[in-house]
């Protein structure tokens, strides 16, 4: 199964625009403390999207160091080679997590944030993880858990249908719950797992849902009985709760750190 959604030019500045808010800039920082990137050391992002943790990722392994972004879409890949066009030791390819085009142990370190929720063959994904990733290596891995999400609303049929429309753009709905297994499986030591909320009681431009809830709105339109006109209600609707004080978004988005093994 693929997912519904195609990170094409409009898609990929709609992810931009949400992953510039204050609270994604704030996960970028945790994962850059925990994964601890050294200068000099070889990163490999995998599904790099916009670029820009693979921007403050290129400036800390700095000019001796080396940044590769893989994805899958060829308007995200521009997008990152634009962001990092002054960053010589960045560069972004249109790539496959299933087939990485790299050499057996070519990294010290890889991340890969809000993909793998899109690859159905997560069992293949990590044994290419695996096998790109020098012995001692250390990976980061960020997925959301879909069941963690809680939006206030008083038209609850409305939403539900928005939601089960917004549940066809991935594949894998609860994929948190699995990843420690699955790392395990594929030969990995599981050292960290934390829990990253995205949790906005505002309704304002500057927060993750503000920008998640509009690709939310705009992907329903036309599944699972969601009209242009409900789409638009629910997005009036989130204004004025926010405009009463009553507006209520929360989703759990889970960070795990793990090692390859050394020898
Ligand atoms: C929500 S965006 C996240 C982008 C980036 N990692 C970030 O956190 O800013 C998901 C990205 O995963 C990419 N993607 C999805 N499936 C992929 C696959 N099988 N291989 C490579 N990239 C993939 C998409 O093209 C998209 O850029």
């Amino acid at each position: 199964m693929s997912p519904a959604i195609e990170f094409d030019e409009a898609a990929s500045r709609a992810v931009e625009a949400a992953y510039l808010t204050t609270d994604v800039v704030a996960q970028r920082c945790t994962i850059m403390k925990a994964l601890e990137v050294r200068p000099g050391e070889r990163v490999l992002d995998i599904g790099s999207g916009p670029g820009l943790l693979a921007h403050d990722l290129a400036a800390t392994v700095g000019a001796e160091g080396r940044l590769c972004g893989i994805d899958m879409s060829e308007a995200m890949v521009a997008m990152a080679r634009a962001r990092c066009a002054g960053q010589t030791q960045a560069t972004f390819e249109v790539a496959d997590a299933c087939a990485l085009p790299f050499d057996d142990g070519a990294f010290d370190v890889a991340v890969s944030t809000q993909v793998y929720e899109y690859v159905a063959d997560i069992p293949t994904a990590f044994t290419e993880l695996r096998r790109v990733l020098r012995p001692g290596g250390r990976l980061a891995i960020l997925d959301a858990d879909y069941g963690s999400l809680v939006i206030h609303t008083e038209d609850p049929a409305r939403l539900a249908r928005i939601v089960a429309a917004w549940d066809e753009h991935f594949v894998h709905a609860g994929l948190p719950r699995t990843l420690a297994p699955s790392l395990r499986e594929a030969g990995f030591d599981v050292r960290q797992r934390d829990v990253i909320p995205m949790f906005n009681p505002e309704y304002h431009p500057n927060t993750f849902s503000y920008h998640l809830t509009m690709m939310m709105a705009m992907f329903a339109i036309g599944r699972c009985g969601v009209t242009q006109d409900d789409a638009d209600a629910w997005l009036a609707e989130l204004a004025a709760l926010g405009r009463a004080g009553k507006y209520f978004y929360s989703l759990n988005r889970y960070l795990f750190i793990a090692d390859k093994p050394d020898g």
